[in-house]
């Protein structure tokens, strides 16, 4: 299967991001036939080995470039549909079908990307290096403690995505009655604090959500934090006085620079929650959420095409833009990125 993503733009992504490792699809997508994926802007084949491994490869054969994506599985690698050229799992070619046993074959291969699986997810990493950690967000979940994993698609640069995710003050107005019930603030204070991974934001004063599924599911809370570990992933958690813990996590992985692939998870300690009623509970809620969030990124990348180039007027209620912006941009944290605390209204 071939994803079909516009190209408007070819954008330069920082060249050190190659060297990070992105999540790509959730594990039960990838079965019995390849599947086409896009990070930043590559091309990329995904499939796995009859032993269930799975391994990535540039999109593209060598021989009249056919996307291998629309290829098939043969037990230790990839065979192309135009000429069923066969590769193997590091790309090295294999066969050619009709070629004499005693001819010797070109010296071609397809550059290989190199894949890890964790916690339902597949994550890339572009460069091919088998090297460095998955980001701690996704190593932190304790075993078993997932209830919920969804993948989907923003039309957004995935600066805009992480940041809509993090931002509390777009929810009385974009998710009015759902997160927070519109028109009613009170004070909070925000504290910003980076980390070794990235940063993180612990509100404090927040009042107990006004939003439908709070009110009706939430106990007494000890805290709200916002949590980001470059590159991609970003994570709500909710402590409560009884000892649960509720971890919402997002990944998110550029596609191109205005589509970002996202894989929403969410994590339960401590707590009697079984998948199935979370699933039922929270799904409905979450979608909702997802297309109110997915329709304005959408409309502000169709704005941004219109003016290309513009900078952004931020606040300082606009507590995460500069880290993620920054990171994105030169591939690492901003040196300025101090503690601080933010008053802000919730
Ligand atoms: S294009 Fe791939 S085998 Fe010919
Ligand atoms: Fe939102």
């Amino acid at each position: 299967m071939i994803e079909t993503v516009q190209h408007r733009v070819t954008y330069a992504w920082h060249p050190s991001h190659a060297a990070r490792w992105f999540a790509v699809s959730c594990s039960d997508r990838l079965r019995g036939a390849p599947l086409g994926v896009t990070v930043m802007d590559r091309p990329i084949a995904l499939a796995r080995t009859s032993d269930g491994r799975a391994f990535a490869l540039e999109d593209r054969c060598p021989h009249r470039h056919a996307p291998l994506s629309a290829g098939l599985v043969t037990g230790d690698g990839i065979a192309c549909p135009y000429h069923g050229w066969r590769f193997d799992a590091q790309g090295r070619l294999c066969a050619i079908p009709g070629m004499p046993a005693d001819c010797a074959l070109p010296q071609v291969r397809v550059r290989a990307a190199a894949v890890r699986e964790h916690d339902g997810l597949i994550w890339l990493r572009p460069d091919g290096n088998d090297e460095g950690e998955l980001p701690a967000m996704a190593r932190r979940n304790p075993p078993g403690s997932r209830r919920f994993l969804w993948q989907t698609r923003w039309r957004a640069h995935v600066v805009d995505a992480v940041e809509n995710f993090l931002d509390p003050m777009h929810t009385h107005w974009i998710h009015p009655g759902l997160v927070r019930r519109g028109g009613e603030r009170e004070p909070a204070v925000a504290h910003f604090q980076s980390t070794e991974a990235g940063f993180n934001v612990l509100y404090q004063g927040s009042p107990q959500q006004s939003g439908l599924l709070y009110r009706l599911f939430e106990s007494p809370r000890e805290s709200e934090r916002a949590l980001f570990d470059a590159p991609g992933s970003a994570q709500i958690e909710y402590r409560y006085v009884n000892g649960a813990i509720v971890r919402i996590s997002l990944h998110f992985t550029p596609c191109t620079s205005d589509r970002t692939a996202v894989f929403a998870t969410l994590h339960v300690e401590n707590r009697w929650a079984p998948a199935w009623l979370v699933r039922a509970v929270v799904w409905p809620f979450l979608k909702r959420v997802n297309d109110q969030d997915a329709r304005m990124l959408a409309l502000q990348a169709d704005n941004l095409q219109r003016f290309p180039g513009v900078r952004v007027a931020s606040t300082q209620l606009d507590l995460v833009r500069h880290w993620v912006e920054t990171f994105w941009a030169t591939g690492v944290a901003p040196e300025d990125a101090q503690a601080r605390e933010v008053r802000i209204l919730l």
